[in-house]
């Protein structure tokens, strides 16, 4: 029931990834709007998401990173060799694309206290430009490339049931 058996995933399964496809929907609409619309009232309105949504997912990516390795014997097998290598850099870019902005903002010194809650205190002097440069280049770059390999991955399961005839949504859907 709660974990997943060889015919489809379990119900955590399916909250953890219904639950942050949604969230990451909404990720997405707003660094679209940071990218097209910068400096006017629409981002003014949706930017300010952006930092919670973000932490939000990083902490999910991990509890759902942690309960994929506890439920892995038990879920349906892949029907190729593609499908879990491509769920792998899902999982890969899913962490490291909040971890570099989280480092970034670490490496600024400046405090943080994401909902409320004193995550990091800041320091004095100067910030670490190593961890800053970093995610300056990295954290939207890599974050575009996890929005590509996600319609990547919806093109797939929709090709795996058009051409495939394989019911891979069944398998992640509530009954
Ligand atoms: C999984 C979570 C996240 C995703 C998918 C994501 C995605 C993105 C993307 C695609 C951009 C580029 C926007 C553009 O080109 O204008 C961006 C920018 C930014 N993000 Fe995130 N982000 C996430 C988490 C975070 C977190 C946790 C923080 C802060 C601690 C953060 C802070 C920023 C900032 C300050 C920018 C603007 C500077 C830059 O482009 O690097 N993000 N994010
Ligand atoms: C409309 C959006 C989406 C659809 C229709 C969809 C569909 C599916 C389906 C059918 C599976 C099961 C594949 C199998 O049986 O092997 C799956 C698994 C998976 N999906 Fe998605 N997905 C969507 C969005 C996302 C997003 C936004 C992410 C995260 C970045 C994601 C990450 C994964 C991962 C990592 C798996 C492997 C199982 C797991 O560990 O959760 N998906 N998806």
């Amino acid at each position: 029931m709660n974990s997943s058996t060889p015919d489809r995933y379990g119900r955590i399964s399916r909250l953890l990834h219904w639950g942050m496809a949604a969230l990451f929907a909404a990720q997405f609409i707003t660094a679209g709007v940071h990218f097209v619309f910068p400096d006017t009232a629409l981002e003014e309105a949706v930017w300010g998401a952006h930092v919670p949504l973000g932490v939000l997912l990083a902490v999910a990516g991990v509890l759902r990173g942690l309960w994929a390795l506890a439920d892995r014997p038990r879920r349906p097998a892949a029907w190729n060799r593609a499908a879990p290598l491509g769920h792998l850099a899902l999982y890969a870019l899913m962490v490291a694309v909040p971890a570099l902005a989280l480092l970034r903002q670490y490496g600024s010194g400046r405090p943080f206290s994401p909902f409320g809650i004193p995550l990091m205190p800041g320091f004095e002097g100067d910030e670490i430009e190593g961890l800053t440069a970093l995610g300056g280049l990295l954290h939207g770059e890599l974050g575009w490339a996890l929005l590509a390999l996600i319609l990547g991955h919806i093109g797939m399961v929709v090709w795996h049931r058009r051409a495939g005839g394989q019911d891979v949504l069944a398998r992640m859907r509530a009954r």
